[in-house]
Protein backbone atom coordinates (compact mmCIF):
# COMPACT_ATOMS: atom_id res chain seq x y z
CA UNK A 1 0.00 0.00 0.00
CA UNK A 2 1.17 3.45 -0.69
CA UNK A 3 1.08 6.43 1.42
CA UNK A 4 -1.21 8.29 -1.51
CA UNK A 5 -4.76 9.56 -0.09
CA UNK A 6 -7.26 10.56 -3.10
CA UNK A 7 -9.42 13.65 -2.37
CA UNK A 8 -11.90 13.77 -4.70
CA UNK A 9 -14.45 16.28 -4.83
CA UNK A 10 -17.99 16.23 -7.11
CA UNK A 11 -19.71 18.85 -9.17
CA UNK A 12 -19.98 22.99 -7.90
CA UNK A 13 -16.93 22.50 -6.04
CA UNK A 14 -14.81 24.35 -8.21
CA UNK A 15 -16.62 27.12 -6.88
CA UNK A 16 -16.20 27.13 -3.19
CA UNK A 17 -15.10 31.05 -2.29
CA UNK A 18 -17.95 32.46 -3.63
CA UNK A 19 -20.80 29.75 -4.11
CA UNK A 20 -23.16 30.08 -1.21
CA UNK A 21 -20.71 31.30 0.89
CA UNK A 22 -23.23 31.88 4.48
CA UNK A 23 -23.29 27.62 3.96
CA UNK A 24 -19.67 27.14 2.62
CA UNK A 25 -17.69 29.48 3.71
CA UNK A 26 -15.19 31.82 1.68
CA UNK A 27 -12.23 29.18 1.82
CA UNK A 28 -11.64 28.01 -2.21
CA UNK A 29 -10.79 24.29 -3.02
CA UNK A 30 -7.45 25.26 -3.62
CA UNK A 31 -6.87 26.66 -0.36
CA UNK A 32 -8.24 23.36 0.80
CA UNK A 33 -5.37 21.66 -1.36
CA UNK A 34 -3.16 24.23 -0.01
CA UNK A 35 -3.88 23.27 3.58
CA UNK A 36 -4.28 19.41 2.91
CA UNK A 37 -0.62 18.95 0.82
CA UNK A 38 0.81 21.06 4.25
CA UNK A 39 -0.70 18.64 6.45
CA UNK A 40 -0.30 15.39 4.99
CA UNK A 41 3.75 16.08 4.61
CA UNK A 42 3.45 16.22 8.17
CA UNK A 43 1.60 13.28 8.45
CA UNK A 44 4.31 11.24 6.08
CA UNK A 45 0.59 11.11 3.31
CA UNK A 46 1.09 12.46 -0.24
CA UNK A 47 -2.91 13.64 -1.35
CA UNK A 48 -3.81 13.59 -5.15
CA UNK A 49 -6.83 16.53 -5.35
CA UNK A 50 -9.37 16.20 -8.04
CA UNK A 51 -12.54 18.02 -8.90
CA UNK A 52 -15.31 17.06 -11.74
CA UNK A 53 -18.43 18.02 -12.42
CA UNK A 54 -19.50 14.53 -13.86
CA UNK A 55 -21.06 11.39 -11.87
CA UNK A 56 -18.90 8.85 -14.08
CA UNK A 57 -15.46 10.87 -13.33
CA UNK A 58 -16.38 10.21 -9.64
CA UNK A 59 -16.60 6.56 -10.31
CA UNK A 60 -13.58 6.35 -12.72
CA UNK A 61 -11.42 8.01 -10.58
CA UNK A 62 -12.77 5.52 -7.62
CA UNK A 63 -11.29 2.55 -9.66
CA UNK A 64 -8.18 4.58 -10.19
CA UNK A 65 -7.90 4.83 -6.40
CA UNK A 66 -8.01 0.87 -5.85
CA UNK A 67 -5.43 0.75 -9.07
CA UNK A 68 -2.70 2.88 -8.18
CA UNK A 69 -2.99 1.01 -5.05
CA UNK A 70 -4.09 4.54 -2.50
CA UNK A 71 -4.63 4.25 1.04
CA UNK A 72 -7.75 5.79 1.17
CA UNK A 73 -9.94 8.48 -0.72
CA UNK A 74 -11.74 11.59 1.22
CA UNK A 75 -14.97 11.60 -1.60
CA UNK A 76 -17.19 15.24 -1.20
CA UNK A 77 -19.56 14.04 -3.59
CA UNK A 78 -21.68 16.94 -3.42
CA UNK A 79 -25.07 16.73 -4.41
CA UNK A 80 -24.19 13.61 -5.94
CA UNK A 81 -24.28 12.21 -2.32
CA UNK A 82 -27.86 12.22 -2.20
CA UNK A 83 -28.73 11.09 -5.65
CA UNK A 84 -25.74 8.05 -6.71
CA UNK A 85 -26.43 4.40 -6.55
CA UNK A 86 -23.30 4.54 -8.78
CA UNK A 87 -21.22 6.11 -6.40
CA UNK A 88 -22.61 3.57 -3.73
CA UNK A 89 -21.83 0.57 -5.95
CA UNK A 90 -18.56 1.79 -6.62
CA UNK A 91 -17.46 2.28 -3.02
CA UNK A 92 -18.80 -1.26 -2.26
CA UNK A 93 -16.91 -2.01 -5.49
CA UNK A 94 -13.42 -1.16 -4.21
CA UNK A 95 -11.27 -2.28 -1.20
CA UNK A 96 -9.65 0.85 -0.61
CA UNK A 97 -11.42 2.68 2.42
CA UNK A 98 -13.68 5.86 1.81
CA UNK A 99 -14.03 8.94 3.81
CA UNK A 100 -17.42 10.67 3.00
CA UNK A 101 -16.54 14.36 3.64
CA UNK A 102 -18.76 17.25 3.60
CA UNK A 103 -17.94 21.10 4.89
CA UNK A 104 -21.70 21.71 5.97
CA UNK A 105 -23.57 19.38 8.01
CA UNK A 106 -26.36 18.36 5.30
CA UNK A 107 -28.37 16.30 7.84
CA UNK A 108 -29.44 19.98 9.54
CA UNK A 109 -30.30 21.13 6.17
CA UNK A 110 -33.20 19.98 3.44
CA UNK A 111 -34.83 16.97 4.16
CA UNK A 112 -33.40 15.81 0.41
CA UNK A 113 -29.94 16.20 1.83
CA UNK A 114 -30.40 13.72 4.57
CA UNK A 115 -30.11 10.79 2.34
CA UNK A 116 -26.49 10.02 1.70
CA UNK A 117 -25.93 6.90 -0.62
CA UNK A 118 -21.82 7.46 -0.08
CA UNK A 119 -22.40 7.08 3.77
CA UNK A 120 -23.92 4.11 3.19
CA UNK A 121 -20.79 2.41 1.78
CA UNK A 122 -18.26 4.77 3.58
CA UNK A 123 -15.74 4.13 6.14
CA UNK A 124 -16.84 6.84 8.17
CA UNK A 125 -17.79 10.22 7.40
CA UNK A 126 -16.35 13.98 8.68
CA UNK A 127 -19.14 16.96 8.38
CA UNK A 128 -19.93 20.09 9.18
CA UNK A 129 -16.60 21.53 10.29
CA UNK A 130 -16.10 23.31 6.85
CA UNK A 131 -12.57 22.90 5.34
CA UNK A 132 -11.44 21.30 8.74
CA UNK A 133 -13.61 18.13 7.67
CA UNK A 134 -11.27 17.07 4.64
CA UNK A 135 -8.35 17.76 7.66
CA UNK A 136 -10.20 15.71 9.99
CA UNK A 137 -10.46 12.70 7.70
CA UNK A 138 -6.90 12.84 6.44
CA UNK A 139 -5.63 12.64 9.99
CA UNK A 140 -8.43 9.92 10.41
CA UNK A 141 -6.59 8.08 7.78
CA UNK A 142 -3.08 9.23 9.06
CA UNK A 143 -3.68 7.85 12.47
CA UNK A 144 -5.56 4.37 10.99
CA UNK A 145 -8.94 4.74 11.88
CA UNK A 146 -9.84 3.60 8.72
C1 LIG B 1 -21.82 19.35 0.37
C2 LIG B 1 -23.25 19.12 0.88
C3 LIG B 1 -24.16 18.69 -0.27
O1 LIG B 1 -25.48 18.50 0.21
C4 LIG B 1 -24.20 19.74 -1.36
O2 LIG B 1 -24.94 19.27 -2.45
C5 LIG B 1 -22.84 20.18 -1.78
C6 LIG B 1 -21.80 20.35 -0.78
C7 LIG B 1 -20.91 19.91 1.47
O3 LIG B 1 -19.69 19.79 1.34
O4 LIG B 1 -21.41 20.47 2.46
O5 LIG B 1 -22.63 20.51 -2.95
O6 LIG B 1 -21.29 18.11 -0.06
Amino acid sequence: MTNLVYVLNGPNLNLLGTREPEIYGTTTLDDIAGMLEDRARDLGLEIEMRQTNHEGMLVDWLHEAQAEGARAVLLNAAAYTHTSIALLDAIKAIRTPVIEVHLSDPKTRESFRHTSYVGMAAAMTVEGHGADSYRIALEAVASGAV
